[in-house]
C-alpha cells in the first residue's frame, strides 16, 4: 500500500486515477487549485470508491503549502498532474504555462526534496515528438515539441531526468516515470467522473459528444486532404481509465527502480477522425452531424504510439475497446450536459 500524492487529482486524468489508486488499496492525498475543475469530482470520486481522499486546495507553486502538506499528511510517492493543458492558450500565454508547468514542478521536486519524498509519475503527453518522423513513435523517436506547452513537457523530462542523476549520484535513491500520453478518451463506467473542458473543447472526443448531446450543432472536421486512408487526421485515443492504470502500475515500478524513464501509453492503433464519428454512432445509436472545413494550424497528419516499453516495464496494455471509449464518454455527457455545473445546479442532490 502506497501513500500518493495526486496533483490535480480533480482534473480529468487525476480523478480517474484516484478511483484506481484507491481501489487498488492505496491511500490518496488531492493538492489542486480548481483552476480547470470542481471539487465535486473529488466528492463523486469518493463516492464511487465509498474510500475517503484528503484534499488540499491550493496551489502546487506554494512552496510553504507544499512543506505544511507534506508534514500533515506524509507520503511516499507523487503523481503529478497540475499544469495547464491548452495549446493554443500556450502559444498566446507562454509566461503562464512555463509558470505553471516548469515552475510548478522545479517547486513542487524541491518541496520533494526537502520531504524526502523521492519517487514522482509525471503527466508528459506524445506532443513531445512534435511531428514524427516514423511510425509508430517509441520513446527513442527525437523530441521535437514545437509550441510552449509541448516544450514544458518536454523541459519537465530533462528536469526530472537530472534530478534522478543527481539523487542517485548522492546516494539518495530517485525515481521518475514521464509517461507520454497519447489521446486519452472516455470516463469512468459509472458516467459520474469525465472530461469536463471549460469553454469550446478543442479536443476531437468531448467535441463529437457535445454536438451528440445537442450543445453544438455540428463537428468541424478539420481537413480532410491529409495523407492517411481518408484524408482525415489520425490519432491513438486510448480510454481514461487504461490510462489511470498504467499510473498505478507507474507507482509499482517507482518502488522497484531508480532513475528516469519516459514511457509511451497508446493503444498502438491509429483512428482517424471519420473513423471515430462512425464508431461513436455506432455505440450510442445518436447521429454526429460534421463539415469538413480547413486544417487547424499546427495540426499533423497521423500519430499513434510503439506501446510495447509499456508492457514490458510497467506490465501494462490498453484493454478497452473504442465501443467502451465512446459508450462511457457519452454515459458521463448524458448524465452531465453541462459538465460538474448540471449536477451543482440540481436541488436535493
Ligand atoms: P485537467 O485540466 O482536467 O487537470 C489538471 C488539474 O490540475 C486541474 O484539476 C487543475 O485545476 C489543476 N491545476 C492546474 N494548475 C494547478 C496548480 N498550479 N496548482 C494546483 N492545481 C493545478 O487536465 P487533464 O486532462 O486531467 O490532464 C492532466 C495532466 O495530463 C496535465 O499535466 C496535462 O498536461 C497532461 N496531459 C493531458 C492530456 C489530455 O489529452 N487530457 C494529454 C497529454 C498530457
Ligand atoms: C491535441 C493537442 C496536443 C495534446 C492532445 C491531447 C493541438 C494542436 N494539439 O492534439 O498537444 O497533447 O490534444 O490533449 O491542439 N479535430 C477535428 N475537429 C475538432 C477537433 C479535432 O477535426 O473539433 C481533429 C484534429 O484535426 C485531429 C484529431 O481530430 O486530427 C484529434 O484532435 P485533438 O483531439 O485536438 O488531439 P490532437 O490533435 O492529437
Amino acid at each position: 500500500m502506497a501513500r500518493v500524492l495526486v496533483t490535480g487529482g480533480a482534473g480529468y486524468i487525476g480523478s480517474h486515477t484516484m478511483v484506481e489508486l484507491l481501489a487498488a488499496g492505496h491511500e490518496v492525498v488531492c493538492l489542486d487549485n480548481f483552476c480547470n475543475s470542481s471539487p465535486e469530482a473529488v466528492e463523486r470520486v469518493q463516492a464511487i470508491t465509498g474510500r475517503p481522499v484528503r484534499l488540499f486546495t491550493g496551489d502546487v507553486r506554494d512552496r510553504s503549502l507544499l512543506d505544511a502538506l507534506f508534514r500533515a499528511a506524509p507520503v511516499d510517492s507523487v503523481i503529478h498532474y497540475a499544469a495547464l493543458k491548452a495549446v493554443g492558450e500556450s502559444v498566446a500565454r507562454p509566461l503562464a504555462y512555463y509558470e505553471n508547468n516548469l515552475a510548478g514542478t522545479l517547486t513542487l521536486l524541491q518541496a520533494m526534496d526537502a520531504a524526502q519524498v523521492r519517487r514522482i509519475v509525471f503527466s508528459s503527453s506524445a506532443t513531445v515528438y512534435g511531428a514524427p518522423q516514423r511510425l509508430p513513435i517509441a520513446e527513442d523517436a527525437p523530441l521535437a515539441p514545437f509550441n510552449p506547452y509541448g516544450h514544458s513537457k518536454a523541459m519537465v523530462e530533462q528536469v526530472l531526468r537530472d534530478w534522478c542523476a543527481a539523487a542517485v549520484a548522492a546516494g539518495r535513491p530517485a525515481a521518475a516515470v514521464a509517461l507520454r500520453y497519447f489521446n486519452p478518451v472516455g470516463a469512468h463506467p459509472s458516467g459520474r467522473i469525465g472530461e469536463d473542458p471549460a469553454g469550446t473543447p478543442s479536443n476531437l472526443f468531448p467535441f463529437i459528444t457535445q454536438v451528440a448531446v445537442g450543445r453544438r450543432a455540428e463537428l468541424a472536421v478539420f481537413g480532410n486532404d491529409w495523407p492517411t486512408e481518408d484524408g482525415t487526421g489520425v490519432r491513438d485515443y486510448l480510454h481514461v481509465v487504461d490510462l489511470a492504470r498504467g499510473h498505478v502500475r507507474a507507482l509499482d515500478w517507482l518502488v522497484a527502480h531508480g532513475g528516469f524513464v519516459a514511457i509511451n501509453l497508446g493503444t498502438g492503433r491509429g483512428i482517424s477522425v471519420l473513423q471515430m464519428v462512425q464508431a461513436f454512432e455506432r455505440a450510442t445509436g445518436v447521429r454526429v452531424p460534421y463539415r469538413v472545413v480547413a486544417r487547424r494550424p499546427g495540426d499533423i497528419a497521423a500519430c499513434w504510439a510503439d506501446p510495447a516499453l509499456a508492457q514490458r516495464l510497467l506490465g501494462w496494455q490498453a484493454t478497452h475497446t473504442l465501443e467502451q471509449m465512446c459508450d462511457s464518454g457519452w454515459r458521463w455527457q448524458q448524465a452531465n450536459p453541462d459538465g460538474y455545473r448540471s449536477q451543482a445546479a440540481r436541488p436535493g442532490r
